[in-house]
């Protein structure tokens, strides 16, 4: 089974101060991420020191209370496990064979069975259940008396995600850092007293000249302590330096305690970009966003590409997690998601791919109805079970009752260990990383995706999608990331939307199908950070009913992508735009028609329906938080709501 990591975090210093200390506050700085285990590497005067322990960064600093460590050069880490039980053995840093080299790792090493296999058959030995320790041992097979080189050879040879700091025996002081698609930030510090770099510099492109001496850049002397950093986020090293290079993919950067030096893939010296940073903390928690919402939703085109990787095996798409064998999958006659709020949502979405691609019966239902019904359960029956938090009441109510039903249960959810993961039979785990704001945004996406993998592989097993088919559509599930960058890039149009309806006193969503799902996440988001009360209604249902509140300004909010109902939503929606709605519509670039029957159009790229659940609630995301704050809302702790529900 792949044991991936997922956004950790990373933190390295070389300089003149104790690395224990600089280290053990970097990673404090990391805490609110979420994370289960931490550790550091020192380079001591006899080897490397590494200590690991399970949960928080405060007893790894009390355990480092017994040593005396006086190394001042050292990598940490937090580890935020998905698979691969939160350990001492599977917490970073991970370390070669002899000891001789330690690596921090964030992100997912996709071929790293491969990778393990050869160096097992080099003779490696491997100690902990992680894609990361492959790292270590890689770069211990490329090392040949320069550390540069042995990561940039074992660069080379990774396929998937990577940020990571190595540290070797042989090289006292020397910290390497290289990236792709996982942040990392490097910065030199003049320290208080000032010194060479601290007075010269202008922050300004550099080649590899050192940090200290030029690419000092702007090394202004600041509180803090003198040396080079590392991280994966700049917050680790603000009290020392605001003055970063942020790493591209293929760069390299070769840290010493006067500074740092730069290079390519090709192992030849490079340019960078200088940046000063002038947010203060609280913005810097937040990765420079306002609130952790925006952050969150800014982060989901990641979290789709982390929830696909790894799961396109040999052409095959491959859930090892749910322990289910293909006739099992295929035996699969009927399948209930359960879930609340948000997941509820994200459930379905699910029952229209599931019916459908594999056409297998689907019901999603609220976990607390679930519980208290006597739904039909037999030996064949699936429960999904979705839950961002993995411990809310009523979802695990119904996980029990169900399995004493005899269904077979799997747990969709975001947190390691928790009690949906628990009491599941098999799990799968979203790659959302640690979720802060209550509204939930980037889950949802994470839950999103991860059902529509569930639902093509019970089409896979069933024989109703061939293999090109599953291939062609996982790779547009994986277009699916940059289509959201592309929506995050400009959103001019939504907040003018949002400007059109936040003195409001009530709106309406619409949509058909999959836009309907959308439809009821949409007015969810609004009414949880706005207070505006929404409701959403699958567009068939208006003249039943909901057209009677539609007067003079009333806002409709429509899902009005291309799909196989468009012309029906846009009946809808003159017949709402005659009784004076206002009309918003998310609607499909290209759509010039859609304007005539709209007075606010947000334009998404276009994607198969069956995506548009990922492409189209985006907008509705950043829609409800203009909103919530144009209305002076905390967008993040909404009045009378918390992130898990524990009760019933
Ligand atoms: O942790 P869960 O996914 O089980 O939580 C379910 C709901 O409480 C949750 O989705 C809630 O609706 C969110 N606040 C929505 O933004």
């Amino acid at each position: 089974m792949p044991q991936y990591e997922i956004m950790c975090g990373i933190v390295g210093y070389t300089g003149e101060s104790k690395a224990q200390k600089v280290l053990i506050e970097g990673l404090s700085r990391l805490e609110y991420r979420g994370y289960d285990s931490a550790g550091v590497a020192i380079q001591e005067t006899d080897g490397i020191h590494v200590i690991c322990r399970k949960g928080k960064v405060a007893e790894l600093a009390h355990t480092l209370g017994h040593f005396s460590l006086t190394g001042t050069c050292g990598i940490g880490h937090t580890r935020w496990a998905t698979h691969g039980k939160p350990s001492e053995v599977n917490a970073h840093p991970h370390t070669s064979c002899d000891g001789d080299i330690a690596i921090v790792h964030n992100g997912i090493i996709e071929n790293y069975a491969e990778l393990r296999d050869e160096l097992a058959i080099r003779g490696h030995v491997f100690t902990s259940e992680t894609d990361s320790e492959v790292v270590a041992h890689l770069i211990e097979d490329n090392y040949h008396g320069d550390l540069v080189e042995a990561v940039r050879l074992s660069a080379m040879r990774l396929i998937g995600s990577y940020g990571i700091a190595a540290v070797c025996e042989q090289e006292p002081g020397i910290i390497v850092a290289t990236r792709k698609d996982s942040p990392i930030v490097v910065g030199y510090a003049a320290g208080a007293e000032g010194g060479a770099g601290a007075a010269s510099a202008e922050a300004a492109s550099s080649a590899s000249a050192r940090n200290g001496a030029g690419a000092g850049a702007g090394a202004k002397a600041q509180k803090g302590v003198r040396g080079s950093f590392v991280a994966s986020d700049i917050i680790a090293m603000l009290d020392s330096t605001r003055d970063v290079v942020v790493l591209a993919d293929g760069q390299i950067a070769k840290l010493a305690p006067d500074g740092v030096e730069y290079f390519d893939m090709q192992g030849k010296s490079c340019e960078v970009t200088h940046t000063h940073i002038d947010w203060d903390l609280d913005l810097a928690e937040k990765g420079g966003y306002p609130d952790f919402m925006l952050k969150e939703i800014h982060e989901q085109p990641r979290v789709i590409r982390d929830t696909l990787a790894g799961r396109m095996v040999g052409g095959a798409l491959v859930i090892d997690e749910l322990d289910l064998s293909p006739e099992e999958l295929d035996l699969t006659d009927r399948v209930y998601v359960i879930a609340c709020g948000t997941s509820y949502h994200a459930g379905l979405i699910a029952k229209n791919l599931i019916e459908a691609w594999a056409r297998i019966p689907c019901e999603v239902e609220v976990a607390s109805e679930f519980r208290y019904r006597n739904p039909i359960i037999t030996p064949t029956t699936v429960v999904v079970a979705v839950s961002q938090s993995g411990e809310t009441a009523d979802t695990l109510a119904a996980i029990r009752d169900a399995r004493v039903k005899g269904a077979k249960v799997f747990g969709i959810t975001n947190v390691l260990g928790s009690p949906v993961a628990r009491e599941s039979d098999g799990v799968i785990y979203t790659k959302a990383n640690k979720e802060i704001a209550v509204a939930s945004t980037k889950s949802f996406i994470g839950q999103v995706v991860s059902l529509t993998l569930l639902a093509m592989l019970f089409a896979q097993a069933k024989g109703k999608l061939t293999t090109p088919q599953v291939r062609l559509l996982f790779r547009e599930l994986a277009d699916t990331a940059d289509q959201v960058e592309r929506i995050l890039s400009d959103t001019d149009a939504i907040r003018d939307a949002a400007l059109a309806c936040k003195d409001a006193e009530s709106a309406l969503f619409i949509g058909r199908g999959i836009g309907s799902a959308i439809s009821y996440e949409g007015a969810l988001k609004l009414k949880e950070i706005s207070y505006l009360h929404a409701e959403a209604y699958a567009a068939g249902e208006m003249k039943h009913g909901p057209i009677a509140l539609i007067d003079e300004g009333f806002p409709v909010i429509a899902i009005a992508t291309k799909s196989p109902t468009y012309d029906k939503v846009v009946s809808n929606l003159q017949e709402s735009r005659a009784r004076g709605a206002k009309i918003i519509a998310i609607a499909t670039e290209g759509d010039e028609d859609i304007k005539n029957y709209a007075d606010y159009v947000i334009y998404i790229p276009k994607v198969r329906d069956a995506f548009s659940a990922i492409t189209a609630t985006v907008p509705l995301q950043l829609l409800a938080r203009f909103v919530a704050i144009e209305r002076g809302c905390d967008v993040d702790q909404p009045r009378n709501l918390a992130k898990s529900v524990t009760v019933e």
